[in-house]
């Protein structure tokens, strides 16, 4: 299975963290970078174009000047996470500040990344697009991106409902670049098994919402720490499109959990209404993987953690080989 040459040599573990709107902030990702994982963020966590500017010109300096410091250590790259959405009046702008600073992983979602591969492609960037189904899947081959992130069941933020296994052993048929597989993993030993299933990397988010760098609040990293997969709400309602919530984080809204779950998208919400029903901010997004986290450690620590995790999997002997 393909893992891009840009990365090679620089991966503790094959992770991708994934892009939180509001939790990945600089902070967050520089520490999953030092600790050998890709580290994302959306553009928008940037308040305005400006903002990305200085972040994107910060980071770069800050890992090569990391990486200088510790030559025996794998220092991952980052990556940019855009919103291909037309409510994303930004998006012009923020294209052409990934290209200025040569963001080595920009990853697309929400809409087809039509337009933006090139631009990537011009100084040697990837683009990875994610999907919850095969047309959409399909759809993005088409237009020429070099991965394809596969959003399956139980995924925190937007999430689809096809099972990891169907997903991901489908695509795989028709494609064999570089996949990356999200929901709901929480640990080393689901990295392992992420790649055992076929896929190149694992693409975590909510595990790392339970960090010390993570721009979350107490309550916030608490409520995933108390909670299970069976407080995680499916529904469009918050954003127009169906992702995982925490039920006790809609309780506190005053909205019966029960009342919402399931139901249909409402393609013609922007983000900007999005935010006006308070998603993300004060209705908190988690996946189905919550059930195993315990605490809120450092990055660092967490992936050490991790990568016990996947060497104890990768070395259980089997009765059947
Ligand atoms: C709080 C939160 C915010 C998210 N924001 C974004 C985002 O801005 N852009 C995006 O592409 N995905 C976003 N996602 C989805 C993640 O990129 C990813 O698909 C997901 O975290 C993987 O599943 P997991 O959380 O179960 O590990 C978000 C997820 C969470 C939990």
């Amino acid at each position: 299975m393909p893992i891009p040459a840009t990365f090679a040599g620089k991966l503790t573990l094959p992770v991708i963290a994934s892009p939180m709107f509001i939790v990945s902030y600089p902070e967050l990702v520089l520490a999953q970078c030092k600790a050998g994982i890709v580290g994302t963020f959306p553009s928008l966590n940037a308040r305005q174009p400006g903002q990305l500017d200085e972040w994107l010109g910060r980071m770069t300096a800050d890992l090569a000047d990391y990486a200088a410091a510790n030559p025996a250590q794998p220092v991952a790259p980052f990556g940019v996470n855009l919103i291909v959405h037309k409510s994303n009046t930004r998006l012009r702008e923020d294209v052409e500040l990934v290209v200025k600073h040569k963001v080595p992983l920009i990853i697309t979602s929400v809409g087809a990344p039509t337009g933006i591969v090139e631009a990537v492609h011009s100084y040697g960037g990837l683009v990875f697009h994610d999907v919850t189904n095969i047309r959409h899947a399909k759809k993005a081959l088409s237009v020429g991106v070099d991965g394809l992130i596969l959003v399956a069941a139980g995924a925190g933020g937007h999430a689809g409902t096809l099972s990891p296994f169907a997903l991901l052993s489908e695509v795989r048929e028709f494609f064999d670049g570089p996949l990356v597989l999200a929901g709901a993993m929480s640990s080393g030993r689901s990295v392992r098994a992420a790649e055992v299933m076929g896929a190149d990397f694992a693409y975590i988010g909510t595990r790392f919402i339970a960090t010390a760098e993570a721009n979350a609040n107490e309550a916030y990293k608490q409520m995933l720490i108390d909670g299970a997969a069976s407080d995680i709400v499916y529904t469009p309602m918050f954003s127009g499109i169906p992702g995982n919530y925490l039920g006790p984080s809609i309780a506190a809204n005053g909205i019966d959990p029960t009342a919402i779950s399931g139901g249909q998208a409402d393609p013609n919400l922007s983000i900007e209404d999005w935010s006006k029903k308070k998603a993300w901010k004060d209705i908190w997004s988690a996946g189905q993987g919550i059930g195993t986290i315990h605490d809120a450690p450092s990055v660092a620590d967490l992936v050490a953690r991790m990568k016990a995790e996947y060497r104890d999997a990768a070395t259980t002997p089997s009765t059947f080989l």
